[in-house]
């Protein structure tokens, strides 16, 4: 059963229409969750003729990138020079050679960049290119004809840095803030909203390029009633490599506080907000299949929940986690176990994330639910990554024209769930 989704995506695309839609309002790519790796993984397509890939998603990544190394054939293929428009976009200084014979990925004097595999915290030198590039469009309802941008800019990778990736995948999809990250080049290239969102799920949910409505079954547009806070920018970057001064391309917010069953928990405050070394905050990351918590929260936030939870039966802790309880003695829910609620409290009192059952607890097994957070030591680069368990069946917006995240919290509230959008024509 491990290439379940991989299965499922091939078959939802057999009916995927060839045909090309000149202005998209917005496009959608299905985005599976691989079961053994617990990555998020996108189908795009690319090349001429078309193949299509799936690409890991890291929300936080600086572009896309691909494996050249290994069968790369496309007519479209054009390396990217060095101290073009283009490579400035991309904020390269580097200009790239290649001793061997020229090929997708091996040319002279390109624009040199640092395609990134964070899963492994793994950089390697790799060539600037574009390529057509392509993905159903949507109206918001259903997917559409599809749309094709004719020079998307990416970066080659070494087959070496696929490691640790999800069987079947060839790349990553970075979504972050920079000037070439898909979500900013699909909104130049087809003149819509400068937006993105993702919808994940435990098995098939969704990714939206372009503005709303986004509408899943039976006929919710979850982009109403949303909540926004502002996305932060680091200005220090957390990349493996990195450019002088480059500021982090991934999406911060702004953890004021959490409480558990309403109640503040007790936290070193300075590690909330970002310093000048960039080190401190909260961000949003795919790539982590769990939150992570610098050491003391993570100490505060287990004491807290445990004392909210005092009445149910504690169980040995099942690694990664720490705190775990006895699945017989927790009642289920709408928006899953009944446990406490955990709200992550941003700009002021009243604005919150709230983090349901569903997202806070684990099923290690038929018997054992765990606090699905880890321990991220003592001096980790961010002090809270909110990581994909707790992303799953929540709406999430990333506004870039307003620098706002926009998020739903459970979608089980609204009886739908990320699985919903009707991907079937
Ligand atoms: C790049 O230039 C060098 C030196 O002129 C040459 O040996 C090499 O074959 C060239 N590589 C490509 C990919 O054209
Ligand atoms: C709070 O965190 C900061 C940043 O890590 C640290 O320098 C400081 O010593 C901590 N304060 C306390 C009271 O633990």
């Amino acid at each position: 059963m491990d290439s379940s989704p991989l299965l499922f995506l091939s078959i939802l695309f057999l009916s995927f229409p060839l045909s090309f839609s000149q202005k998209p309002h917005a496009l959608v790519s299905p985005v599976a969750k691989d079961p053994s790796t617990l990555q998020y993984f996108a189908k795009v397509y690319q090349r001429t003729p078309f193949v299509s890939l799936n690409l890991v998603m890291d929300i936080g990544g600086r572009y896309l990138w691909v494996d050249c190394d290994k069968g790369y054939v496309s007519s479209t293929y054009r390396p990217v020079r060095c101290r073009s428009a283009e490579c400035s976009l991309a904020n390269s200084i580097a200009c790239g050679d290649c001793f061997s014979k020229p090929r997708p990925g091996c040319n002279n004097n390109t624009c040199g960049v640092f395609p990134e595999n964070s899963f492994i915290r793994l950089s390697t030198g790799g060539e600037l290119a574009t390529d057509v590039f392509s993905l159903p469009s949507t109206d918001g309802y259903k997917p559409g004809p599809a749309a094709t941008d004719p020079h998307f800019i990416f970066s080659c990778g070494p087959t070496s840095l696929l490691e640790g990736l999800a069987r079947g995948t060839t790349g990553i999809i970075g979504l972050g803030r920079t000037k070439i990250s898909p979500p900013e080049q699909l909104a130049a290239t087809f003149s819509f909203q400068r937006t993105f969102a993702i919808c994940l799920s435990g098995s098939i949910g969704f990714m939206f390029f372009g503005g709303g409505p986004y509408v899943f079954l039976p006929g919710i547009d979850v982009s109403k009633s949303l909540i926004y806070t502002p996305l932060l920018v680091n200005p220090v970057s957390t990349a493996g490599t990195s450019v002088n001064g480059e500021k982090s391309a991934e999406y911060f917010i702004g953890v004021k506080s959490i409480k558990i069953n309403e109640k503040p928990v007790k936290l070193n405050q300075s590690l909330l907000s970002i310093n000048k070394k960039g080190f401190g905050g909260t961000k949003i990351s795919t790539v982590n299949p769990y939150t992570l918590l610098e050491s003391s929260i993570y100490k505060a936030v287990l004491g807290a929940f445990a004392i909210a939870l005092s009445k149910v039966k504690q169980v040995a802790p099942v690694a990664p986690f720490g705190l775990c309880f006895d699945a017989k003695s927790i009642g289920s829910t709408r928006v899953g176990p009944g446990v406490p609620a955990i709200d992550l409290v941003l700009q002021s009192e009243n604005i919150y994330w709230r983090i349901f059952g569903a997202n806070s607890m684990v099923a290690v097994s038929d018997n054992v639910l765990c606090l699905g957070f880890v321990d991220a030591g003592t001096n980790p680069m961010t002090s809270i990554v909110i990581g994909g368990h707790q992303l799953e069946d929540n709406f999430l917006v990333f506004d870039q024209a307003r620098s706002r995240l926009g998020f739903s919290s459970s979608l089980l509230f609204r009886q739908t769930t990320c699985s919903n959008f009707n991907y079937t024509t």
